[in-house]
């Protein structure tokens, strides 16, 4: 069964001033459906078309470099829209918001790790919380479209949040100020969807 892009969950320009309505149209639009048609093309005909995106990821060093960009781009923007909305920001609360200070010390302190891990990341990747095999939260960071669900991750575990710090993410807003939209994109973290995440996954 081939995989398909879903909309938005909220208009292109809803994330704005933080995130541009141009920014989110060419990376939902043009960048997603790439890796979703690349991956399709990538499984046509082989085992995998019957397997779980899920699955896919956790065994895929068993399957091409193209099934792993692609199976991973797809997860990795699928998990990305949906922690993002126009009523982001602020910090989380609930059992999340305690699991984050039993974890960090403190929500400022999570914050700055995964701002950190994003602007670190040479080139291309993702900044991460993750629940980590032993169930305690953790800030990890992958190359390219890899993602902690993968067995060739260095660090394993659920993604619960995911920061895209490819150029695509902020170039026309940002140019080469990377930092500056680690700390734009706090405003439209979408708290509530990564407590939903982090209750499923632990
Ligand atoms: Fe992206």
């Amino acid at each position: 069964m081939a995989f398909e892009l879903e909309a938005l969950p909220y208009a292109a320009d809803a994330l704005e001033p933080h995130i541009d309505r141009e920014t989110m149209e060419i990376h939902h639009d043009r960048h997603h459906q790439a890796y979703i048609d690349n991956l399709n093309k990538a499984i046509a005909g082989t085992d995998a078309e019957n397997a779980s995106l899920e699955d896919i990821l956790k065994n895929v060093s068993n399957y091409s470099p193209a099934v792993r960009n692609n199976g991973g781009g797809h997860f990795n923007h699928r998990l990305f829209w949906s922690v993002l909305g126009p009523n982001g920001g602020g910090a989380p609360t609930g059992e999340l918001a305690q699991a984050i200070d039993d974890a960090f010390g403190s929500f400022d302190e999570l914050k700055k790790k995964l701002q950190e891990a994003g602007a670190t990341r040479f080139g291309s990747g993702w900044s991460w919380l993750i629940v980590g095999e032993d169930g305690k939260l953790a800030v990890t960071s992958t190359p390219n479209q890899d993602n902690p669900l993968m067995d060739v991750a260095d660090v394993k575990g659920t993604p619960i949040l995911g920061i895209d710090v490819w150029e695509h993410a902020y170039y026309l807003k940002y140019q080469n100020k990377r930092p500056a939209y680690l700390e734009a994109i706090f405003n439209v973290v979408n708290w509530d969807a990564v407590a939903q995440n982090y209750a499923s996954a632990k």
